[in-house]
């Protein structure tokens, strides 16, 4: 039983993609997702988006569209070698629970990471669901490995009349060279009717950053790659393997490894060219977020009949999270026992190892504002009141009906949920921990005050 409630718990904390790169503390991972209003050139430069990574980072790609919603229909992950000349496999994920053990692995929104990023990663990785559907959104990608940078990047950078200069002296010079050269590979190339050349493929515009008066800088990185065409005229005549290459590799990142093993002089030629980072004037500043957001992400309110028993979770806790309880403003340590009533040796309020808080027996002693903190992160305040016997019993009953249907209701209800269950079933502690959706239709709930 305690098993299953590990993998679970394991299973929620790796919604957090941030966990990623706590796990590699000193890689930061690079996150690619598909521009849903991307200008498609042409099937061949649309049917993956090309990932230059380099060896031993990390690499996260997305099963959606770039800011879109989380899609809930199934997907699964596929490889195919980059000349695809195999099919489409699904790709074999690391099957340890923590997932700091696990290279391949995809997080709960079907993300697909990959870590310590190696040559043999190479390839086209495909998201789709089992019979193809939605193979038309195309959440491929083409994973090229490119050298590792020792020491400085070398970058140029500028606005569109500096990238203007740094095309001619960078680009237009390795261009006219692949046009010209005598060199045996680059001859070669050019009389199977492959003709190179030199571009800057500009990724997609950062935010306005370095505000001034609502006046920033937006950056844009113009990724240096390989750009082929081929004269199917000539092509057609020869049986080249150099035009089969170049058949399925319409661009390549000018610093990959593959260049370097299919055509050294070519590799030689573009691996050292600087990429360029091209600046611009922005007006469109994002708001300044406010200091601190003293809001809870979960606010409840809980009414209960005097010596009833309730167990809360706070929500989005896992075991690697510190959590932290407050009744107003007393801290309730864990693991102490304590009760709010004179001279009482019960037990009323406790705080177990885990950070559930079990309130037991209750009486209006425990009435209050209870709060969670999630690593001092306010995560959830519960408002307790309880009605005491005496006003249960009496006249009162009857204006207060209402009450005790929504008890009945709310007791039912958290059964249900899972969130909250009485005391003596504490026994059932594996289904106590809430997923978020459940906590959103419970906060939908009419409370009454
Ligand atoms: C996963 O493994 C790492 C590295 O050994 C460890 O620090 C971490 O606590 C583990 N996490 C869980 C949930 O067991
Ligand atoms: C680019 O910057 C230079 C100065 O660094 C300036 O002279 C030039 O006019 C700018 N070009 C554009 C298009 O803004
Ligand atoms: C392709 O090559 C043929 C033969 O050399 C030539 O006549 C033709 O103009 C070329 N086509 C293009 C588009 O360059
Ligand atoms: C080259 O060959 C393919 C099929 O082998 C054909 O479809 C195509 O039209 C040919 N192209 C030229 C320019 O001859
Ligand atoms: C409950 O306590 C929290 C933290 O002490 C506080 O921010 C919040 O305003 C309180 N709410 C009420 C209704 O007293």
């Amino acid at each position: 039983m305690i098993q299953i409630n590990f993998v679970w718990l394991l299973v929620i904390s790796s919604v957090n993609t941030d966990d990623i790169v706590s796990i590699d503390q000193f890689v930061a991972s690079i996150k690619y997702c598909r521009n849903k209003d991307r200008l498609v050139t042409s099937e061949e430069n649309d049917e993956y988006l090309l990932i230059s990574a380099e060896i031993d980072t990390i690499i996260v790609m997305e099963c959606r569209f770039c800011n879109d919603k989380e899609e809930r229909q199934s997907k699964i992950w596929y490889y195919q070698d980059r000349f695809k000349e195999t099919p489409e496999k699904e790709i074999e994920l690391g099957m340890d629970n923590n997932v700091s053990f696990n290279r391949i692995y995809t997080t709960s929104d079907l993300s697909l990471v990959i870590k310590e990023i190696a040559v043999t990663d190479a390839g086209i990785y495909l998201c789709h669901g089992e019979e193809g559907q939605e193979i038309e959104n195309k959440f491929n990608y083409r994973l090229e490995p490119i050298f590792k940078e020792h020491g400085v990047l070398y970058t140029e950078q500028g606005n569109i009349t500096d990238w203007e200069k740094y095309r001619e002296i960078y680009l237009a010079s390795v261009t006219t060279r692949f046009a010209v050269s005598q060199m045996f590979e680059l001859a070669e190339i050019r009389e199977v009717g492959v003709t190179l050349q030199v571009i800057s493929e500009w990724a997609p515009w950062s935010p306005c950053e370095h505000c001034v008066r609502n006046r920033g800088i937006k950056r844009s990185v113009g990724n240096c790659r390989l750009k082929r065409q081929i004269n199917m005229t000539i092509a057609n005549k020869s049986d080249s393997s150099i035009v089969k290459f170049f058949q399925k590799s319409p661009s390549l990142p000018c610093k990959a490894i593959l260049l370097e093993e299919q055509f050294p002089a070519v590799s030689s030629a573009v691996r050292r060219l600087p990429e360029f980072i091209l600046k611009e004037v922005c007006k469109k500043c994002p708001r300044v977020k406010k200091i601190k957001d003293r809001k809870f992400k979960y606010i409840k309110r809980f009414v209960l009949a005097e010596g009833a028993y309730l167990t809360i979770v706070c929500p989005e806790s896992t075991m690697d999270t510190k959590v932290s309880w407050k009744k107003d403003s007393i801290t309730l340590e864990r693991g102490v026992r304590q009760s709010f009533r004179k001279l009482d040796s019960e037990a009323r309020v406790i705080v177990d190892a885990f950070g559930t808080l079990y309130l037991i027996d209750v009486s209006t002693h425990e009435e209050g504002n209870y709060t969670c903190y999630i690593n001092n992160v306010n995560m959830m305040q519960v408002k307790v009141i309880v009605i005491p016997k005496t006003r249960l019993l009496t006249q009162e009953l009857l204006r207060h009906l209402g009450y005790l249907g929504f008890i009945f209701l709310l007791c039912s209800f958290c059964y249900c949920s899972g969130l909250v269950y009485t005391y003596k079933q504490r026994d059932k502690f594996d289904i106590a921990v809430p997923k978020k959706d459940t906590i959103d239709k419970e906060e939908q709930m009419p409370f009454i005050d």
